[in-house]
């Protein structure tokens, strides 16, 4: 399909204009930075996965109530999202202390927090992402009170969704990364929605039985088999009937096992498949319960 320009390309993805006003094809690219772009390389096939696991979470995720910007799948590599105005405010919800965590506190990666953990981070590549307080957004007006309520509510209801789902695999959600944007239905009122996507390259996740990170860390860290463990989570959810797909991934295989630095990814093929696919949930986004009316609520300082 031949494209418009795009309207923003970034680290992972490509926003393109959507067919339908107030919508975007969102394009996941095989491209991977880590620590604010220092690291840069290329995960093959990591697009596709990313496309098809972030949209069966999404499409899940919906089936409980939650907003999100998925529309539907266009192919493997291109999803159709509501075009939303993104909160520039990464929330960080954490189980298990890993990561930035550990440098930060200088505490020991794998230890089970006592209650999951919400953090935020100011999406600014130029600053570093700085962290930051509840008082910080609000102050500066990068979300309001309520929104930020909600914002907190639905990330720990992610979690326990989430956290769910990936044990019922064998994996444990250590932590993970969420946006979230502002969309307005035809009446004019705004839903908070999820936006941006889910997938190994924004969670941790640990193989339950040997403790094997499945996630973006074996790029980080130069773990290798990174696209194997990508495939291998959407393996354990479910995905990946069609064997169409199977060999478009396939086919970037072979480049990206040829250099593992460690043996790894021994419990890659241990956990069951979820039972659901989500091919039947797509295009059911929007709507519900929590919608508020613009007309009450003043727009946030830019
Ligand atoms: N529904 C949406 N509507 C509008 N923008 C979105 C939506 N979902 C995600 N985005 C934005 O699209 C971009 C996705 O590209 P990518 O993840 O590659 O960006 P990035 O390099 O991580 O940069 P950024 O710091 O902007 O996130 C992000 O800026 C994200 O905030
Ligand atoms: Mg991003």
């Amino acid at each position: 399909m031949t494209r418009s320009k795009p309207l923003y390309e970034g680290k992972a993805k490509i926003l393109y204009e959507g067919p339908e006003p107030g919508t975007l094809i969102q394009y996941f690219k095989d491209d991977a930075t880590a620590f604010n772009n220092k690291k840069k390389g290329v995960i093959p096939g990591k697009g596709i996965l990313n496309n098809r696991i972030s949209e069966f979470i999404m499409s899940h995720l919906h089936e409980v109530g939650i907003h999100t910007h998925f529309i539907k799948s266009l192919n493997m590599r291109e999803q159709l999202i509501k075009a939303a105005e993104v909160i520039p405010v990464e929330v960080v919800v954490r189980n298990v202390t890993a990561g930035s965590l550990c440098k930060r506190f200088d505490v020991e990666e794998g230890m089970m927090l006592p209650a999951p953990l919400v953090e935020y981070y100011l999406k600014s590549d130029a600053l570093n992402d700085p962290m930051l307080t509840e008082e910080h957004i609000v102050t500066f007006g990068w979300a309001f009170d309520e929104e930020l309520d909600e914002i907190k509510a639905v990330a720990l209801r992610v979690n326990d969704f989430l956290t769910g789902l990936f044990l019922g695999v064998g994996l444990k959600l250590v932590d993970f990364k969420l946006e979230f944007g502002r969309w307005y239905d035809e009446e004019g009122n705004l839903y908070i929605i999820l936006a941006d996507e889910i997938s190994p390259d924004s969670c941790r996740l640990w193989d339950v039985e040997t403790g094997e990170k499945m996630d973006k860390d074996r790029f980080r860290h130069d773990l290798g088999k990174v696209a194997e463990a990508y495939q291998e989570v959407a393996r354990r959810l479910g995905i990946f009937m069609d064997t169409q797909t199977q060999d478009n991934v396939a086919e970037f295989k072979p480049k990206e096992s040829a250099k593992p630095k460690t043996s790894g990814t021994s419990g890659m093929t241990k956990g069951k498949p979820a039972k659901k696919k989500a091919d039947s949930t797509a295009g059911k986004t929007g709507g519900g319960s929590t919608k508020r009316s613009t007309k009450k609520s003043k727009k946030p300082k830019k």
